[in-house]
């Protein structure tokens, strides 16, 4: 394991590692994989990038999968939030604790020793990850699973196979720039949706991550759909059928959605709640 590195090593060990993670056999996932990482801290200028681009502050728990000397949870702590690095070697796991203590965040910034793998994500509101891409798409079906929807995911340089980022800030001076994903709803399959007391339709959604794709029928049969997003747990489309339009913004929590739909017909404007319930599920936020 590369321990410490600095100036033209930590540029030749990046590189390096850059080029062995790009050649690591792609077969390799989860407990086969072959190589883990070892310890290249992300340059400062792009842990701060990463934390702005994931918006990271108060009221968030920050976990940094592979904590290194502990940068991320510190900088994130000195922004106001909570979080914890988990690390296999005891002695990035001491050095990081110091550091914090030194930044005068010991109280919010914990360091614990342990393998990524078995690391509790649950609840975590932010994962951050500079690791290598198999071990990315590996942590994939876990990050998927167990984070709630909204909860953002951001790695330095290394995608998540077909699972395409939210973000992908190539301004980083790492080399393969700043990616966030934000962990999508479960939205698949047929739900019974209505708006205000008397119009229901059908609603049928297939997934693949956070892309959608929505197919709508009323009384009158289907209505052109476009605009579909969905974005954590945030669901909005416009839905067009003669000339009304409807654009429905809900808030999709496991098996309901409710929100709010503005119904336009000539010049008037109606404005009502909605509501869906889940008549049926497919699986759901894509590959897991
Ligand atoms: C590239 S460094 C990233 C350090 C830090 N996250 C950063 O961005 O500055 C990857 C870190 O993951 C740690 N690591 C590798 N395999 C691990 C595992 N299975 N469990 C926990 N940590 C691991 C390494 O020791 C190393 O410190």
């Amino acid at each position: 394991m590369t321990r410490t590195v600095s100036g033209p090593r930590q540029t030749a060990a990046a590189m390096w590692w850059f080029v062995s993670a790009l050649t690591a056999p792609a077969a390799a996932i989860a407990d086969e994989i072959e190589f883990m990482p070892p310890y290249v801290p992300t340059v400062q200028d792009d842990v701060d990038l990463m934390l702005e681009i994931g918006d990271v502050g108060p009221g968030d728990y920050v976990v940094d999968l592979g904590s290194g000397d502990g940068r991320i949870v510190i900088s994130a702590a000195r922004r106001g939030a909570d979080g914890h690095g988990v690390e296999i070697d005891p002695e990035l796991v001491e050095e990081a604790t110091r550091r914090a203590e030194a930044a005068g965040v010991a109280d919010r910034a914990a360091f614990v020793e342990g393998d990524i793998f078995d690391a509790d994500i649950s609840q975590a509101s932010v994962v951050t990850l500079y690791l290598y891409p198999e071990v990315n798409l590996a942590l994939r079906p876990r990050l998927l699973s167990e984070l709630r929807p909204g909860a953002r995911v951001l790695s330095n340089s290394f995608d998540m196979g077909d699972w395409q980022p939210d973000v992908h800030d190539k301004t980083a001076r790492s080399s393969g720039g700043i990616l966030m994903w934000v962990v999508p709803a479960d939205v698949a399959g047929d739900w019974q949706l209505e708006v205000g007391e008397d119009e229901t339709f059908a609603l049928n959604a297939t997934q693949r991550f956070q892309k959608v794709s929505l197919r709508l029928a009323g009384d009158d049969g289907m209505l052109a759909v476009r605009s579909a997003r969905l974005r954590g747990d945030r669901l909005e489309f416009v839905a067009t059928a003669g000339g009304t339009r409807y654009l429905f913004n809900g808030r999709v929590d496991d098996d309901g959605i409710d929100g709010m739909v503005q119904v336009r017909d000539g010049g008037t404007v109606r404005v009502h709640s909605w509501h869906a319930r889940r008549a049926a599920s497919a699986d759901a936020r894509g590959a897991r």
